[in-house]
């Protein structure tokens, strides 16, 4: 099949029968039991493997497949395996992979309404029970994003031009504010943050970070006094970020009182729920998010903690005509009042982001078949295997966990050779303990990792490494976890660790 008529699959017969092809291997990939979380592949050998020139010419497309099945597929980290523990990459629902299908196909692009109108109104729709679930009223609206961070930039840009006046889109920061805007984040907030203070022009130097307390939360008392001394120096805050569900260990700052603090200093609040905004959906847990409803615009990413295949983040504002405002802008090639109806809603007029992918269709495909209390009873089930693995690690004594409370589905913890066992905790951590400490845990996670029996990254937390397991795999069960807490014991006796 060389020539481009039978590659292009320009035929249903032709096309149906590739369809099914890539249909079965995916899905024998996807679930054949007992296979390694990751292959254990190097960089070096991975060069190789797609180490060739561009192709001058085509082969059949069953080629390719054979192809990416001895490659891609084979050196990919296993994400619906029970085993990976990692970092917020979800096994995807098959119901919601089925549906990246046709939105290939279709290719509705969700900038233009007259790209992808269909496409336009279920996203609005998405949007309205987002929304609905955080508590904002009727002026509320949003726009999905590639991700959270791009969700988090967005949301400080609204909250620049609240600051500046949308004077700034045209032309930039006004003198009397370059370098005395002031954004304020606990110091466990996600590095998009800074990034997108750098992006605005502000510099990551705009980023005040506030201290936690021992429960990884940002400190109320500290945020207020840092707006207040600020404010005397002259320094002029702009917003409050606080954070739902941290990147390193899934606790969330107190909303309801970060709010009140936001208020009455007029700023606007913004809150990080990339990764615990699923908790919206939980059954039992909800409540953990009460506050939300206070604040001006939430990032929540469906692709972390709601299953969902990459790519699906989420901003959602509480006044959408300030998110208009923000980033309405109206190129000749898309002219409004060149088209029948005026009424027709653009996203561009409300992104960063023009052309993409309809990024919707999968979670209406997943809230149609599983309905916000089937989708909730998921991540409650993840909740209950992360209970279970803190009390393991808890029970016994070849780990420390970290102290912060279990709130979302990740849990931190290390392990302690024997040597380590026998100090008190304060010794643990004198510098020379604590950086034999720290190599223990590289070593252990390098070597599971090697081994593909299971997957965990290792973090940093102040001066101290751990692995941190997330539960972001449906499926994963109690006998997972400590099956993998076995192998971590043993892997560190087979190192003489
Ligand atoms: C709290 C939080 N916010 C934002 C992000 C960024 O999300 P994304 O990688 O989808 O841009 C992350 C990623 O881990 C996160 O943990």
């Amino acid at each position: 099949m060389r020539t481009s008529k039978g590659s292009l699959l320009t035929s249903r017969v032709r096309a149906s029968r590739f369809g099914r092809l890539v249909l079965d291997a995916t899905l024998e990939q996807i679930y054949r039991k007992a296979r390694k979380t990751y292959s254990g592949a190097t960089t070096a050998e991975l060069d190789r493997l797609f180490d060739e020139p561009l192709p001058e010419g085509g082969r059949d497309p069953a080629l390719v497949l054979d192809e990416c099945r001895r490659k891609v597929f084979r050196h990919s980290m296993h994400m619906s395996h029970p085993r990976i523990f990692g970092l917020f990459n979800p096994a995807p629902l098959p119901i919601a992979a089925f549906a990246e299908l046709p939105v290939a196909f279709l290719n509705q692009s969700v900038d233009a309404w007259k790209a992808g109108p269909a496409a336009t109104h279920l996203e609005m729709r998405l949007i309205r029970w987002m929304n609905d679930l955080i508590g904002f009223g009727p002026e509320a609206f949003g726009v999905f994003t590639s991700g959270g961070g791009v969700a988090n930039a967005i949301a400080l840009k609204l909250a620049r031009d609240r600051a500046t006046g949308t004077r700034a889109r045209r032309s930039g920061l006004p003198g009397n504010l370059v370098g005395r805007l002031r954004v304020y984040a606990s110091e466990q907030s996600h590095f998009s943050i800074a990034r997108s203070l750098d992006l605005l022009g502000l510099g990551e130097e705009a980023l005040v970070r506030i201290e936690v307390d021992s429960r990884m939360k940002m400190r109320v008392d500290h945020l207020a006094g840092a707006i207040a001394r600020d404010r005397r120096r002259g320094l002029v805050p702009m917003a409050v970020v606080a954070t739902a569900g941290t990147t390193n260990t899934g606790n969330l700052d107190p909303l309801q009182s970060i709010a009140a603090v936001a208020r009455t200093h007029r700023l606007h609040f913004h809150v990080d729920a990339a990764y615990g905004g699923a908790l919206l959906f939980s059954n039992r847990y909800a409540s953990r998010l009460d506050g939300l409803e206070l604040s001006d615009s939430v990032t929540i990413d469906p692709h972390k903690w709601l299953f969902q295949p990459f790519s699906l983040g989420g901003l959602f504002v509480r006044d959408g005509r300030r998110l208009r405002r923000s980033f309405k802008i109206e190129p000749g090639y898309l002219k409004k009042d060149l088209e029948a109806q005026a009424d027709r809603l653009d996203f561009y007029h409300y992104s960063l982001e023009g052309s993409r992918e309809f990024r919707g269709l999968k979670f209406w495909f997943s809230l149609k078949t599983l309905g916000r209390r089937g989708l909730g009873r998921l991540v409650d089930a993840t909740m209950d295997v992360t209970r279970h693995l803190e009390d393991e690690v808890r029970r016994r004594d070849c780990f420390e966990p970290f102290h912060a409370p279990v709130e979302c589905a990740s849990f931190c913890f290390r392990y302690l050779p024997r040597w380590a066992r026998r100090l008190p905790a304060a010794g643990r951590s004198s510098r020379a303990a604590l950086t034999r400490l720290n190599r223990v845990q590289v070593r252990i996670q390098q070597e599971v990792e090697r081994r593909g029996f299971a997957w965990f990254p290792t973090i940093v937390i102040g001066r101290t490494v751990h692995f941190r397991f997330g539960i972001f795999n449906y499926v994963t069960r109690n006998e997972d976890v400590d099956a993998v807490l076995t192998h971590i014991r043993r892997t560190a006796s087979s190192l003489g660790l």
